[in-house]
């Protein structure tokens, strides 16, 4: 009957669009993640799945992690890519617009990664294309689901799952994309307690508050208060490029710097958690502590990606 379960689950997500990670249910997420723990076990098994296959990666906007892995993952299944990381060299750059582009794309690929700086713009690209499979790489301050799937893998295969923790959320709760996405699904398992931490400017947005169960969260400005009662410390970049004014940015930016002074005062079983690129706000001392898992976590997003590049294609197990 489990298999039954699931056999469904991975045949409703083929061909689903993933634009917010509220798109998929918690079963369908956590159907995910086991082809994931399947994929890490034994990483060659899903070495031929893709063949054949044609990912178009579209990134209007720089990305390291976000890029590599998703071209990583669909070249280990054994797809291939194509795609630009500088919208200039397509023709975008004469005024086609997006809703074209998407139709044009979807004549040459299977499935599309969009990234892109404008709230909104994947919806309405995969919108142009329904019945492609398309996924959000994250657009403007609004979503960006696959960090938020590689945050809840590295989690549960860390933590052993993705209920019950304390986690704190340390840095720009303003404009984290990543935070936001990040708590309101983690808020869809059971017993999660946030502490969020950040100066007063870069609070939580108030909407945001207002939509999470009473109780559940407690906000500080002191990080050295709360380390010591912490499953999971999320760090984040404060945001130059969504800051209007840079003398406030420059005023911001150092506020919360790890250091292993710091580190002394959390758990010895606490993880340490940060979607990257960092700037200053983890000193490199601390990277050498077991319980800094960042490097792992952007290793659990190409596995991740592999096992949602492989639900919405329907190949695989
Ligand atoms: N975490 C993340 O989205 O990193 P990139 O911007 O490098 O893709």
């Amino acid at each position: 009957m489990a298999d039954q379960n699931s056999d469904a689950l991975s045949a409703g997500l083929v061909g689903r669009q993933l634009i917010e990670p509220g798109d998929f249910s918690v079963a369908e997420l956590e159907s995910i993640f086991e082809l994931a723990d399947q994929i890490i076990a034994d990483p060659k098994t899903a070495g031929d799945w893709a063949k054949g296959r044609l990912m178009a990666s579209l990134f209007y906007e720089p990305s390291t992690r976000t890029r590599f892995s998703f071209e990583s993952a669909m070249m280990r299944l054994g797809g291939r890519v194509f795609g630009f990381d500088d919208p200039k060299t397509s023709s975008v750059s004469k005024g086609e617009t997006l809703m074209d582009t998407a139709k044009i794309i979807s004549c040459y690929a299977d499935i599309a990664v969009i990234r892109h700086p404008k709230e909104g713009t994947a919806k309405l690209f995969a919108q142009s294309v329904p019945g492609m499979p398309v996924i959000n790489a994250g657009d403007g301050g609004h979503e960006h689901p696959t960090q938020t799937l590689t945050d809840l893998l590295t989690i549960r295969h860390l933590l052993g799952s993705c209920d019950g923790h304390t986690i704190g959320l340390c840095g720009d709760l303003l404009f984290g994309r990543t935070i936001h996405s990040l708590v309101k699904t983690l808020n869809r398992w059971k017993g999660n307690r946030f502490i969020f931490i950040s100066p007063k400017e870069l609070r939580m947005p108030e909407y945001f508050l207002s939509m999470l169960p009473e109780g559940s969260y407690i906000e500080t400005d002191s990080l050295d208060d709360v380390i010591g009662d912490l499953d999971i410390l999320y760090m984040s970049r404060v945001q130059r490029e969504r800051f209007v004014n840079e003398e406030e940015y420059i005023r911001l930016k150092d506020v919360y710097i790890l250091d292993k002074k710091k580190m002394k005062k959390a758990r010895q079983d606490m993880i340490v958690m940060h979607p990257l690129p960092r700037v200053n706000e983890i000193a490199t001392e601390v990277d050498a502590d077991p319980r800094a898992v960042y490097f792992k976590q952007a290793k659990f997003g190409m596995y991740v990606r592999m096992a949602l590049i492989s639900k919405l294609l329907g190949v695989g197990r």
